[in-house]
């Protein structure tokens, strides 16, 4: 099985998201270890009341963004982690980082790829006033929200939206795409061929009908299974 490391920041819903499908059998993986650089992060809370080994330090304790993060490899190494699941880790990651878990660092991001990447991608698309906004997970590599993208979602943006109403459908469409992506990853479904990449078909799951985010019908591709 799939042993994952999960990295955070902040509140945790895509954690929490992904920790139940793990529960329900619906993702061949376990949370081998929880990592953040905010110890007092709700996600951290969320981990430790599950029970999931817990690595949390503030990087300013830290000289450098390298010596962070060879610290989390080591955390990492120690629990036999063989991939690296981004849920809200609201830093950069360095070179070395990545360069030991090429190709095996996912993340999500509330955009719609390549437009607004960065910290607040959301918020940005809101008040660039695009009509369909959304979240797309993808692979990590150095630059930045720059790896193969794996599944996207699309939602209509409405105009009497704000940014927390916006963020809120947004969310309801990663709680899905996210595990989904990542249970595809477990699988061993997800080829990349140079920046494209190909999902493998699986166990005859039949797609979800149709998805609805927050009441608005979204767009999702490849679609989703049965269960996410
Ligand atoms: C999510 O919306 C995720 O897409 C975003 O942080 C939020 C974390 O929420 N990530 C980024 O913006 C990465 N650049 P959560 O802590 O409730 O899962």
């Amino acid at each position: 099985m799939l042993r994952i490391a999960v990295l955070v920041s902040g509140k945790g819903s895509n954690f929490k998201a992904i920790l139940e499908h793990i529960t329900a059998g619906r993702i061949n993986a376990e949370v081998a270890l929880l990592l953040s650089n905010v110890p007092a992060a709700p996600a951290v809370a969320i981990a430790r009341e599950a029970g999931i080994p817990v690595w949390a330090k503030s990087h300013k304790d830290f000289p450098s963004r390298a010596a962070f993060d060879e610290a989390m490899l080591d955390a990492m190494r120690e629990s036999g982690v063989d991939a690296v699941i981004l849920a809200g880790y609201m830093r950069l990651l360095s070179p070395g980082f990545i360069r030991a878990y090429r190709g095996k660092i996912l993340n999500i991001h509330p955009s719609l790829l390549p437009a607004f990447s960065g910290v607040s991608g959301g918020a940005d698309a809101r008040d660039y006033g695009v009509k369909l906004a959304g979240c797309t997970v993808h692979f990590v590599v150095e630059d930045l929200d720059a790896g193969p993208v794996i599944i996207q979602a699309a939602v209509p943006v409405r105009d009497q939206d704000d940014t927390p109403t916006l963020m809120r459908r947004i969310h309801s469409l990663e709680h899905r795409v996210y595990p989904q992506a990542i249970a595809w990853f477990a699988e061993n479904r997800l080829v990349a061929e140079g920046r494209v990449v190909r999902l493998l078909p699986g166990v005859d799951e039949p797609a979800v009908a149709a998805v609805i985010a927050d009441g608005l019908p979204a767009l999702v591709h490849p679609p989703l299974e049965r269960g996410f």
